[in-house]
């Protein structure tokens, strides 16, 4: 068997299309215009490269964006006190500090400092808190992006042996808790996999549909897999450069030799990559949409 593939860029480009109605009604009816600002501290290349894709992806919808580079040897008081000044500023709806931060700054302290109406990462405890007991909230991108991917390519999670591999609060964490409620993608058995799982390969083997976000490619191989499995891969690595510069990006799953066995597979890129952008859009315009007081 070789797998459908199940684009992100594909169905996120569809979900950019209700945005731009969604945006432009805003504007016509209520006179908002939707604002994200970025911060990226420091110039580590990955992250320079995700802020971009963000600012591309506002100019591409009309989402009115700013964008703040600072030094990486900027203080938390600093950064702190420009968050408090983004929290106050009503051209801003939505507020992402691009993560890792430098390690003088303690990553906590700055997700706090974000008013939670603006999170629209959906890191703050706030948000994380009303996601577990399914409260309205804002859903962390890449999860939602998962599920977004999941319901779209029309895969049942009812009833579904899920395996995710990977506990982080970014991604881990959070959709072993949405996967499990009682939502349309969700309703599933949920096992969630780590570093010190005893026997990762009788997990992944069961899965009907698994989920791998590790940060280290090849950690799931064709072997560890059952025939019909769908793949979902959220990894991003980067292993090399192209003759010509460009990086050579590949996920955490072996994809040649799972794609054998897989009924469907994202793939990398253009896999959850372009879902958990289109879902900080989406956050963004609920956001400013939250802000009207009618
Ligand atoms: N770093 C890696 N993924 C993310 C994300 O989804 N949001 C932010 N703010 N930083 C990240």
């Amino acid at each position: 068997m070789s797998a459908k593939i199940i684009s992100g860029t594909e169905i996120a480009k569809q979900i950019r299309e209700e945005l731009k109605k969604e945006i432009k009604e805003l504007k016509k009816r209520h006179g908002v215009t939707p604002g994200l600002a970025t911060i990226l501290v420091g110039d580590d290349p990955a992250s320079k490269v995700y802020v971009g894709q963000k600012e591309k992806s506002c100019n591409n919808l009309g989402i009115y964006s700013e964008k703040i580079n600072l030094p990486g040897d900027i203080s938390e008081k600093e950064l702190l006190s420009l968050i408090e000044k983004l929290n106050k500023n009503s051209r801003i709806h939505g507020i992402l500090v691009q993560l890792p931060l430098p390690k003088q700054i303690n990553e906590s302290r700055v997700i706090y400092a974000i008013d939670p109406a603006k999170d629209v990462d959906g890191f703050h405890p706030v948000n994380v808190g009303k996601m577990v007991v399914r409260e309205k909230c804002f859903l962390p991108c890449t999860p939602h992006g998962i599920l977004e991917l999941l319901a779209r390519s029309g895969v049942q999670t009812e009833g579904a042996e899920v395996v995710v591999v990977g506990r982080s609060n970014i991604v881990g964490k959070p959709v072993l808790n949405l996967m499990l409620q009682k939502r349309p993608t969700g309703n599933a058995t949920v096992t969630l996999c780590h570093t010190r799982t005893k026997d990762l390969v009788f997990h992944t083997k069961r899965a009907d549909i698994l989920i791998v976000a590790t940060g280290h490619p090849k950690t799931v191989t064709g072997d560890m897999v059952k025939e019909g499995v769908v793949v979902i891969d959220v990894g991003v690595n980067r292993i090399g450069k192209t003759p010509e510069g460009k990086a050579i990006l590949v996920g955490d799953v072996d994809f040649e030799s799972v794609k054998e066995k897989a009924a469907a597979i994202t793939p990398v890129p253009g896999g959850v990559g372009p879902m958990t952008i289109v879902m900080l859009m989406k956050n963004t315009v609920e956001a400013a949409r939250n802000s009207i007081v009618e």
